[in-house]
């Protein structure tokens, strides 16, 4: 065969080959059998291994192509993937729809589609001329992971576009869920328990530990699905509706959910819940309630977001689950911070698939508030995946013998005072180098999202702390083979990967650092903020309070704790330690040296592809500021859809003029 002919038969067999894909994994509907799907495949991989010059990692016999990766890269969203605002009742619908109502100045209802909210990991597929480019995870909105190689061996996710019904967009980021369906999970733990390795919690948790493996002949193995239910940033397509979205994936072959609706009343919103809530367990896949969305997309654009939530959309989550257990015992626990939180140890009880043994109590007021005693029948609530909680005691099976909990004088652990300051409603241990406070500690600093040491789990945390090897979060960095390799159970083997998986660490950026630190308020966006504020831990150390508190979403109360957190010998002890065994790079290094800083951006006309909350996000983020009005003083004016008088304005001072593809361009530096 002649190279023209072979490239034109490949190209027939990769676009067959998916197109089967499409009916059997996201159709469910096969045209071919097995046998003639399995001898396409076969001439395509014996014509790819004659004309190797036209292999192509998009090809369907590369699913499985790449080998293992040494870690993951970053990829920025171009438009911020969101999260989803609760509601759990329906007078908290009806309040959402007031809301709503109140911020477009009308009244009366919309046009919702409903959706099964999935239990997955969140993930972004991008499309360019109608083949698979990049996917990634969702991280934290902003940064997610390039998981590009794993999604592609996921069979439900199209290699290329189908464009029977609908032309290709030139550009669209998809977004959906990646989740494993319940059957799939059940087996693979039953494999997992065979070879003597621990199960996955939950199909969530299986579902994104198998994206997340640096080597995708891992995840082929693991029955990943995926359902696609929004956009990010998309060029050369316009939806009018949200249905109308779905359609279009649909006809591009992305698997939507069949069970998503469109609903025009109140009573279809309703119905559609209880419909979802009915079938909850007859569902292939977990799922925790209901995604309410505003069908209309120009009444989204108008709505805009509000606090990383879009204000277009609801999740109506189902009610919690119940179980009625007992309580063995009440033991106080002491935390990262010294603050002893009083922990219900209970006689275990199946709740929705998960066996729960223990429930935090919250502190001393809560316990005398709902009156727990040790020996008490009580009702446990769990929400999802949400830790347990004890709602309400079952006075009526009281026996006397019921004893109310005491918060000890001393630490349970290291037996120094404990203290309630102030009228905080908490105890604290105020020994810090108490053993339980370090363990703590360093287990929020190991953890995902932290510094993400894999295999330190409690267990090694505890036996290290417990053996007088590890005292404090920097001493983890000098641990060498020799000081663990004796330890019971570690062995030469887990003894380096231990020492390979904290040595990786020491490469830390800086918000995850800021956030592994376990600063009093300082979460996994708060750290995040200060990372696009400060060039380096040495710059926040310095701040004052009035300094951290102009930054937005930084309050008194956080302020105060971080500037009181630089401010303890102990911590800056710790920080020298820490700044000496570390390599810490600042990922929004060009954001606080801003690649835009002091750029002033007006915006006028409708844009496409992101609202124009999100198009401020960007500049913000990038050291810019957005303003109303065109002056000398302004830099750039973004001529969207129909653009006002002010490009009218920005031609007559000789601002340089955007359109919207070259603002994306200039503020996510890509082209
Ligand atoms: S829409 C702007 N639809 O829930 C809207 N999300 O709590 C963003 N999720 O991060 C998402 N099912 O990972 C949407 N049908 C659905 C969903 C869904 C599950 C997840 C998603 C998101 C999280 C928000």
């Amino acid at each position: 065969m002649k190279p023209q002919e072979a490239v034109k038969r490949i190209q027939e067999l990769r676009r067959s080959i998916e197109r089967n894909n499409h009916r059997y994994y996201v159709l469910d509907a096969p045209e071919i059998t097995d046998a003639e799907y399995d001898r396409l495949f076969r001439e395509l991989r014996a014509l790819e291994g004659q004309f190797p010059q036209f292999l192509d990692p998009g090809s369907p016999t590369q699913r499985v192509g790449a080998g293992p990766l040494d870690k993951f890269q970053q990829v920025s969203h171009s438009v911020p993937m969101l999260s989803l605002d609760n509601a759990f009742s329906h007078e908290e619908f009806e309040a959402f729809i007031e809301r709503t109502n109140r911020f477009l100045g009308r009244e009366g209802f919309y046009e919702f589609v409903g959706e099964p909210k999935l239990d997955g990991l969140g993930v972004e597929l991008v499309y360019e001329d109608g083949v698979f480019k990049v996917g990634s995870t969702r991280g934290d909105g902003y940064v997610g992971e390039d998981v590009t190689h794993n999604l592609r061996t996921i069979k439900s996710i199209p290699l290329y576009l189908l464009d029977d019904r609908f032309t290709v967009p030139r550009r669209i980021e998809v977004r959906g869920e990646v989740i494993m369906n319940r059957k799939d999970f059940l087996a693979l733990n039953v494999r997992k328990e065979e070879r003597g390795e621990s199960a996955f919690r939950n199909p969530r948790n299986a579902a994104a530990g198998s994206l997340r493996q640096l080597d995708p002949r891992i995840t082929a193995e693991r029955r990943l699905d995926i359902i696609l239910y929004a956009v990010g940033g998309y060029e050369g397509v316009e939806f009018k509706t949200h249905i109308d979205m779905l359609e279009h994936f649909n006809a591009w072959g992305l698997k939507t959910n069949p069970r998503n609706k469109l609903l025009c009343t109140m009573d279809d919103v309703f119905g559609y819940f209880s419909e979802i809530e009915k079938d909850r367990d007859a569902l292939p896949y977990d799922c925790d309630g209901v995604v309410f969305k505003i069908n209309s997309i120009p009444t989204q654009r108008a709505l805009g977001e509000v606090s990383r939530t879009p204000r277009w959309a609801i999740a109506y989550k189902f009610k919690p689950r119940s179980a009625v257990t007992r309580v063995i015992d009440i033991v106080p626990q002491v935390g990262r911070t010294g603050i002893l939180t009083p922990v219900a140890l209970l006689e275990p009880v199946n709740i929705g698939g998960a066996v729960i043994q223990r429930s935090t109590l919250h502190n001393q007021d809560e316990v005398e508030r709902k009156d727990v005693r040790v020996g008490d029948t009580v009702i446990v609530e769990r929400a999802g995946d949400v830790i347990p909680d004890v709602v309400t005691v079952v006075k009526d099976k009281r026996t006397g013998r019921e004893r109310p909990f005491v918060m000890p004088a001393t630490c349970p652990v290291c037996g120094s005072k404990i203290e309630k300051l102030g009228d905080e409603v908490f105890y604290r241990c105020i020994n810090i180098s108490c053993p339980a406070q370090v363990k703590e500690r360093i287990r929020h600093f190991t953890m995902r999202g932290a510094m993400d040491i894999e295999g330190l789990g409690e267990k090694w945390i505890s036996t290290l702390v417990d053996n007088g090897i590890v005292t404090d979060v920097a001493s983890l960095y000098g641990l060498k083979n020799d000081d663990i390799v004796s330890l019971e159970r570690m062995g030469d083997v887990l003894a380096g990967k231990l020492i390979d998986a904290i040595q990786k660490s020491r490469k830390a950026q800086l918000d995850r650092l800021l956030f592994a630190l376990g600063i009093l308020h300082v979460g996994e966006h708060i750290a995040r903020t200060l990372a696009l504020k400060f060039r380096g831990i040495g710059d926040i150390g310095k701040a004052s309070k009035e300094e951290l508190q102009a930054i937005e979403g930084v309050g008194p109360e956080i302020a105060a704790s971080i500037h009181d957190f630089f401010r303890t010998a102990e911590n800056q002890r710790l920080l020298s330690k820490l700044e000496s065994c570390l390599i810490i790079v600042n990922p929004y290094e060009e954001a606080v040296a801003g690649h835009l800083k002091g750029k002033r951006f007006v915006f006028t006309g409708g844009l496409a592809a992101i609202s124009r909350d999100q198009a401020k996000q960007l500049v913000e983020h990038s050291g810019g500021s957005v303003t109303e009005s065109v002056s000398k003083k302004v830099d750039y004016v973004v001529a969207g859809d129909q653009p006002g008088s002010k490009l009218d304005k920005a031609r007559a001072l000789g601002i340089k003029i955007l359109t919207e593809d070259e603002f994306r361009g200039l503020v996510t530096g890509k082209t």
